[in-house]
């Protein structure tokens, strides 16, 4: 199978690149500075030039708080792009692959989102997503959620950069998500293209926890000695709104099951190199 990475430079991106190579695939990965995903000619040549089976589109504006007095930049890159990427793909006879996210749900729901449930997304950068999922026809969209990568940045990094100045973190205690490790997800999202899957899949880690409880797992494998207590999300006041619980299930069979979160954040924490 050939594959063009696009934002190949990112956190999901590498890894990405390092799934499907792994597989013995042939992989085209352009970053940022080699290709804009907003210049239609420019996606264009690219596309018609590595002649790929598939395009996965992991360029992205990612930024959810900025997006909220960005939103314009928000939904060049996560929408409108995106239908320029899903069209250059299908021009060339290859499917684009979109990685989306469980921020186009409100987090009302009791238990686990599936594909067909309804969407409604809280915030710009959810908004932008949504518009991104519905530019291209025909693609794949695969949502995951709470993302963490080595070299990215990510939640796991944000805590261990301030337990080392701080000895007590307050941190989000009512928001419910699943912790998804880059590497396993690009497993699941190699496998999707190799199944040649179409359509709307949710696909994370196993398992689900808040916030706090994610950096109490966090504190407990690496010893540091810091104490953390829950706080409310109006109390922590990010400025965008985020879903209460947005754990994702998948209603498709075949759709490929990840390790749990806390197999993910073993595997990360072997493989980081601290800062
Ligand atoms: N992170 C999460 O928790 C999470 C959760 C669910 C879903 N997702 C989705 O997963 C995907 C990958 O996210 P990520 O966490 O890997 O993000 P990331 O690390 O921020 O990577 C995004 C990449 O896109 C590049 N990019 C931005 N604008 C671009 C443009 N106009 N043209 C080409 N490249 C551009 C960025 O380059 P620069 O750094 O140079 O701007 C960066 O390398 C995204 O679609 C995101 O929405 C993420």
């Amino acid at each position: 199978m050939r594959v063009l990475v696009l934002g190949a430079g990112g956190m999901l991106g590498r890894d990405l690149v390092d799934a499907a190579e792994r597989s013995a695939h042939e992989v085209t990965a352009l970053g940022h500075a080699e290709l804009d995903v907003t210049d239609a000619a420019a996606v264009e040549a690219a596309v018609q030039a590595s002649r790929p089976q598939w395009v996965a589109n992991c360029a992205a504006y990612t930024r959810v708080d900025d997006a909220e007095h960005e939103a314009e930049e928000a939904l060049r890159v996560n929408g409108e792009a995106a239908g320029v990427v899903a069209r250059a793909a299908w021009a060339a006879g290859a499917t684009a692959l979109y990685p989306s996210t469980d921020y186009v749900f409100d987090g009302e729901k009791k238990s686990d989102y599936v594909e067909s449930d309804p969407v409604a997304p809280l915030s710009s950068y959810g908004r932008s997503k949504l518009a991104g999922e519905r530019a291209g026809e025909g693609h794949l969209v695969v949502r995951s959620s709470w993302l963490f990568g080595v070299g990215g940045r990510n939640f796991v990094e944000t805590m261990l950069g301030l337990a080392a100045r701080r000895d007590e973190l307050r941190v989000v205690e009512d928001q419910v998500g699943s912790p998804t490790f880059t590497p396993h997800l690009a497993e699941g999202l190699v496998g999707l293209m190799e199944a040649d899957a179409r359509g709307v899949r949710h696909l994370t880690a196993g398992g689900s926890c808040s916030w706090r409880d994610f950096a109490r797992e966090i504190f407990a494998r690496t010893g540091a000695p810091v104490r953390v207590a829950g706080c409310t999300t109006e109390d922590f006041g990010a400025p965008a709104p985020r879903p209460r619980r947005s754990v994702l299930a998948s209603e498709h069979p075949d759709t490929p099951k990840l390790p749990h979160w806390t197999e993910g954040l073993d595997a990360y924490l072997a493989a980081r190199v601290p800062a």
